[in-house]
């Protein structure tokens, strides 16, 4: 079994009938889930959900495998430049899958290039991290399905100066360029200026894209096991592509997640109990916001809905949020994500100077954060706060990739729950537009006298401290 959904503390008879959900109304959705299901098929056999068939592709890891060790040879260091759904993914696959690759010596990590992924345009953070690495031994993927990304954009162009005034003109051997099949600057630089590229498949959109060059080549340059991240996607697409509601754990969860909200649990908090999975809960966060908060229904109504991702961490958040989610409002589910097994024990020895530790010696450190995680479950439950658990039976390719998907999955139904597109960001376009005003940009004078007049009419409130 790859992932386990334990929904036991979702339902009423164990959190009462405030926050708790009734079987009936699991049962009342059984015909909306079929409904959404034949949705789902047909616009996947139109082709408009490539991101369902990725995990199929025969030649994606061959071909990621090739380029993979091209890179291996040529660079020390590996950086990813991307934003959003071109960052996350690889983020959160590379800790759970390589965790503490970068702090391993070249001999320890086998001669396999570092991997940073830089999503911000911070110029301390970018800066600090060029210093880490030798401009003739670091390899770049720029990574836009757009091209017109303004942060990648940024990142691109400090980047392709501070690697040619190293190495002159071979400066485009260090870059691959991953981008949209046909359109945008970065596929038109790729093929006029003779980069290296890769296409993201066409309809697949950043935040499901991590099964495609975007997330695939950076992970396959640093050891990943791609291969086994497919296989368990694919496995997991048998479990989760059909439309029996009680049977199907990503439909069940994106039930049982729609169910809370409507409740007023509008908060889903993913906690991973594992330093690995830390930054799955980010990249669920981009995936749950971005795809689910929306203004618009798909019937045009405006409905201002969404559920809020937030993140934790356990044990660590036990020590500082799990107070708030323990006797704050009642607003939030709770999903732990946990490691039913981990690669270590960590055995906890005995120290006959610290009597008061003794309860802990022949226990481990893998059997405490199990505990931990067991004793935060039950204590929300007692004080009726919805929780439920998805499991890994250990923290591998397949499993981590079966989860990703399943939860790709997930949201995508969740949007047909919701009745919004899960697909489109129009939200974030009006800010993009803005910073293109403010930039200088030919073709943003509207934006930039929008900007002008604001500030004209608000009274400027700004306190100092010192
Ligand atoms: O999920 C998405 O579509 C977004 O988060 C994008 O990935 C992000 O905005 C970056 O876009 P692009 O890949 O076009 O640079």
């Amino acid at each position: 079994m790859l992932i386990t959904l334990d929904y036991t503390n979702m339902m009423a008879e164990a959190v009462g009938a405030a926050n708790g959900l009734r079987e009936e109304e699991l049962a009342g959705l059984t015909a909306r889930t079929r409904e959404i299901h034949e949705q789902i098929r047909l616009r996947r056999a139109a082709g408009e959900l490539p991101f369902f068939d990725l995990p199929h592709d025969p030649a994606i890891v061959a071909e990621m495998t090739r380029l993979a060790k091209d890179v291996q040879e040529q660079f020390d260091n590996l950086v990813v430049l991307g934003i959003g759904g071109s960052a996350l993914g690889t983020t959160a696959i590379f800790n759970a899958l390589r965790y503490g690759h970068n702090l391993m010596d070249a001999s320890q990590r086998l001669g396999l290039p570092r991997l940073f992924v830089l999503d911000n345009v911070d110029p301390d953070g970018f800066a600090a991290h060029l210093a880490l690495c030798d401009p003739a031994r670091t390899g770049f993927l720029v990574i836009s399905k757009s091209g017109t990304t303004v942060e990648t954009s940024s990142q691109f162009l400090v980047a392709r100066q501070w690697v040619a005034a190293s190495v002159g003109e071979r400066y485009r051997e260090h870059f691959i360029l991953i981008t949209d099949p046909k359109s945008g600057i970065l596929r038109e630089l790729a093929d006029r200026e003779g980069y290296r590229s890769c296409a993201i498949p066409a309809g697949v959109g950043g935040r499901f894209s991590v099964f495609t060059p975007v997330g695939l080549l950076p992970l396959a340059c640093v050891g990943v096991d791609i291969a086994g991240l497919l296989k368990g996607a694919a496995d997991c697409a048998r479990f989760v592509c059909h439309d029996d509601l009680m049977t199907n754990p990503a439909y069940l969860n994106a039930v049982l997640q729609y169910l809370a909200y409507r409740r007023g649990l509008r908060i889903t908090v993913l906690m991973p109990y594992s330093d690995r999975l830390r930054y799955l809960a980010d990249w669920f966060r981009q995936l749950w916001a971005e795809s689910l908060g929306k203004q618009f229904a798909t019937d045009g109504s405006v409905v201002h809905v969404g559920p809020t991702p937030v993140n934790a961490l356990g044990t660590t958040d036990q020590h500082s949020q799990v107070q708030l989610y323990m006797e704050g409002p009642f607003d939030k589910v709770v999903t732990f994500l946990v490691v039913d097994e981990f690669d270590q024990e960590l055995p906890l020895p005995e120290y006959p100077a610290a009597p008061q530790m003794a309860y802990l010696a022949g226990h481990s450190l893998a059997e405490l954060i199990s505990i931990e995680q067991q004793a935060t479950a039950t204590a929300l439950t007692r004080n009726q706060r919805a929780n439920c658990a998805l499991h890994l039976p250990r923290v591998t390719a397949e499993s981590v990739g079966a989860l990703v998907y399943m939860l790709e999955v997930q949201t995508l139904f969740a949007g047909g729950l919701f009745e919004v597109d899960p697909l489109d960001q129009p939200g974030v376009e009006e800010g993009k537009l803005f910073t293109y005003a403010l930039m200088g940009r030919k073709g943003y004078e509207a934006q930039a006298r929008q900007l002008a007049e604001q500030k004209g009419v608000l009274k400027p409130r700004v306190l100092a401290c010192g």
